[in-house]
């Protein structure tokens, strides 16, 4: 069944692509230039930490799926309690809805909304020793290309380890922007990819298809995480909230001014820069298919 859970079916639910609202794709990122990795952090009003829209109840409903068959996807450290608890107690608040009883605090407020949860907690917090910022908990029921269960416990370096150029480029910034967090604030940045399939659940790394036909490039999948960072204030510990959303490459065609800034973001990027957004080897079939609008 969680194999199952793509953007075509949800679509399907609301009649097809042509009635899914996608303008969050005007939101994709496209700034030009180095260095390759952005922060591209913004402030966000708290009452847009759990937007909903026209897929939320479809995605809540595909994520319970993907928890019963893969109830691996929710992991947590015991250090990790009290700050799920204090978040739990604040999706609660902020969605009036009724957590399921007997779960984790972190399962139970992850089934309330569509993203997925991860809970921040500085180390020194549990140790009393200097540490760094870990990974203490989380559901991730769609996982882009990895696992909760392998990252559980890392720190913000060990997570990053895969995405070339983090420890140069971003590691201090990101440290120190998780120290300086005040509760009360919001922040938010959005990335993207090109895949070949539609799937929410993809836990594994997958090699894509290399391709020169603007035809076949049409066929592909913009994915997108929207991302927000709050810290708790009573823990100190920092949510990580990722909303996945998934359009079909035409959907973009269809907004004629972001297609060309994502063809011209494209035709700029340096190979590190499309290998970052699973475009390499297929950038050029990418380009004239978004130029042929
Ligand atoms: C200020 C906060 C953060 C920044 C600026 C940041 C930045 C990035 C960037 C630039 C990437 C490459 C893909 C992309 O553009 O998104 C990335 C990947 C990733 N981030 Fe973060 N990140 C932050 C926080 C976190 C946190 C709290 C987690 C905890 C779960 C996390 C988990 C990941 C993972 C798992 C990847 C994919 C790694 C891979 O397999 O390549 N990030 N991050």
């Amino acid at each position: 069944m969680s194999d199952f859970v793509t953007q075509t079916r949800l679509a399907e639910a609301l009649g097809g692509h042509d009635h899914v609202d996608y303008s969050w794709l005007d939101e994709l990122p496209t700034h030009l230039g180095p260095p390759d990795l952005k922060m591209g952090l913004r402030n966000l009003d708290l009452s847009r930490w759990f937007p909903v829209d026209d897929l939320t109840q479809l995605q809540r409903s595909a994520k319970l799926d993907i928890l019963a068959a893969h109830p691996e996807v929710v992991q947590w450290q015991d250090s990790a309690l009290p700050a799920c608890h204090e978040l739990l107690a604040l999706v609660v608040e902020y969605t009036a809805a009724q957590p399921e009883p007997g779960l984790h605090p972190i399962d139970a407020a992850a089934r309330l909304v569509a993203e997925d949860l991860s809970v921040m907690v500085r180390s020194d917090q549990a140790t009393g020793s200097p540490g760094s910022w870990r990974l203490a908990a989380g559901s991730l029921a769609f996982g882009n290309q990895w696992t909760m269960a392998e990252k559980i416990g890392g720190s913000l370096l060990d997570i990053h380890e895969p995405t070339d150029g983090y420890a140069e480029l971003l590691a201090a910034k990101v440290d120190t922007f998780f120290d300086n967090l005040r509760p009360g604030r919001l922040a938010w940045r959005r990335n993207w990819f090109v895949h070949d399939i539609d799937d929410y659940h993809q836990p594994v790394k997958f090699v894509h298809q290399h391709t020169s036909d603007p035809r076949v490039a049409g066929t592909l999948w913009i994915r997108s995480e929207r991302e927000t960072l709050r810290r708790l204030p009573e823990t100190g510990a920092i949510v990580f909230t990722i909303k996945t959303q998934i359009a079909p490459m035409v959907a973009l065609l269809a907004r004629p001014a972001k297609a060309e800034e994502v063809a011209d973001h494209l035709a700029a990027a340096t190979d590190r820069g499309l290998r970052a957004k699973d475009a390499d080897g297929r950038a050029a079939a990418l380009i004239s298919y978004l130029r042929s609008a």
